[in-house]
């Protein structure tokens, strides 16, 4: 069916707008956000200015751009009913769709980077445990972006669409094994802090599961929680991939003192107890209206 000019017109203006074609600033700066490091990298990598390995480095940042907006989609949710924002699920589409698109980005640059070597780039994929979880990370997005349209919302019905969608917490679980399994990458803190922010967000989701709402000092617990699995995750993987030769008693030990800098556990706590805080005083300044619509309904939120 041929689109008319004023469909072709909304559709493209969408990203900038809601529902009545409005301009929606919110909208329009978290398209910009999430449009911005692919626009920086398609100059950097156009203009040589990524270093000696050009395409190593648009592989490693697509990869980690695509799990920093895998983790914020799944933030969309705890962060819009804590902080009472309900604005905010106006932006999980899109920041869905920017994780998808770096992650197709991150897995198709992984062709020319093999030397478009098809045989290989296969015979990799079902060899290598980390190659295998992405690509299924990658592949259990196709579904969730092609019925991410309000029209496939309203063909499927609210409840498949939700079931369906629920989905997005295995992408989470195996884009952060991928991740984990690169074990020299995650000497890096930033991989330590997307996996903790992971445990609090799916900690989350099976607390509000079971219970359909989440007071206070339940967020309090979930973030004391979360940081000391992080602790555990963090000392788990120095102990793996030094052989043994980091003692867990060393890596627990450096989150107690600041000599190797702020540790991870201790960023999750923070960022963990700020939203609790946030979302404490706007409950303090402004009870809810609108009474939950209870865990069936929110299941895939
Ligand atoms: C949702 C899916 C995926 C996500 C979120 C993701 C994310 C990442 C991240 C964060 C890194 C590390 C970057 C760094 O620290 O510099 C990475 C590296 C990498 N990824 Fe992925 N990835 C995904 C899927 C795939 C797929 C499907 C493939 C190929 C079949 C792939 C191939 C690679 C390779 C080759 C590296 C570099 C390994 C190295 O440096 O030795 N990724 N990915």
């Amino acid at each position: 069916m041929a689109l008319t000019a004023a469909e072709v017109r909304r559709r493209a203006l969408a990203p900038f707008t809601d529902k009545a074609g409005t301009f929606a600033p919110l909208k329009a700066a978290t398209f910009a956000l999430l449009a911005a490091p692919g626009v920086w990298l398609g100059w950097a990598y156009t203009t040589d200015n990524l270093g000696g390995f050009p395409l190593k480095a648009l592989l490693n940042e697509t990869g980690l751009w695509g799990i920093r907006f895998i983790v914020l989609t799944l933030a969309v949710t705890p962060l819009r009913r804590t902080l009472q924002w309900p604005k905010l699920v106006t932006l999980r589409r899109m920041i869905g769709i920017a994780a998808f698109v770096y992650s197709a980005v991150h897995l198709w640059i992984y062709v020319p980077y093999m030397a478009y070597d098809l045989g290989r780039i296969g015979s990799e994929i079902v060899l290598r445990l980390y190659l295998l979880v992405g690509t299924l990370a990658v592949l259990a997005m196709v579904p969730l972006t092609v019925t991410s349209t309000d029209m496939m919302v309203k063909r499927l019905g609210g409840a498949r669409w939700r079931r369906l969608h629920q989905l997005v917490y295995a992408v989470g679980i195996l884009a952060m094994l991928h991740f984990y399994l690169l074990l020299a990458k995650l000497q890096t803190p930033e991989a330590q802090i997307l996996a903790g922010l992971l445990i609090w967000l799916l900690a989350y989701r099976l607390l509000y599961a079971w219970r359909g709402t989440m007071p206070t000092p339940w967020l309090v617990i979930l973030s004391v929680g979360a940081a000391i699995l992080t602790m555990a995750a963090e000392a788990a993987f120095y102990g793996i991939s030094s052989a043994g030769r980091i003692p867990v008693s060393a890596v627990l030990g450096a989150n107690f003192s600041l000599e190797s800098g702020i540790r991870p556990a201790w960023v999750i706590l923070a960022l963990g107890l700020g939203v609790t805080l946030v979302g404490w005083v706007r409950l303090k300044i402004s009870p809810p209206k609108e009474r939950r619509r209870g865990p069936q309904l929110e299941a895939a939120d």
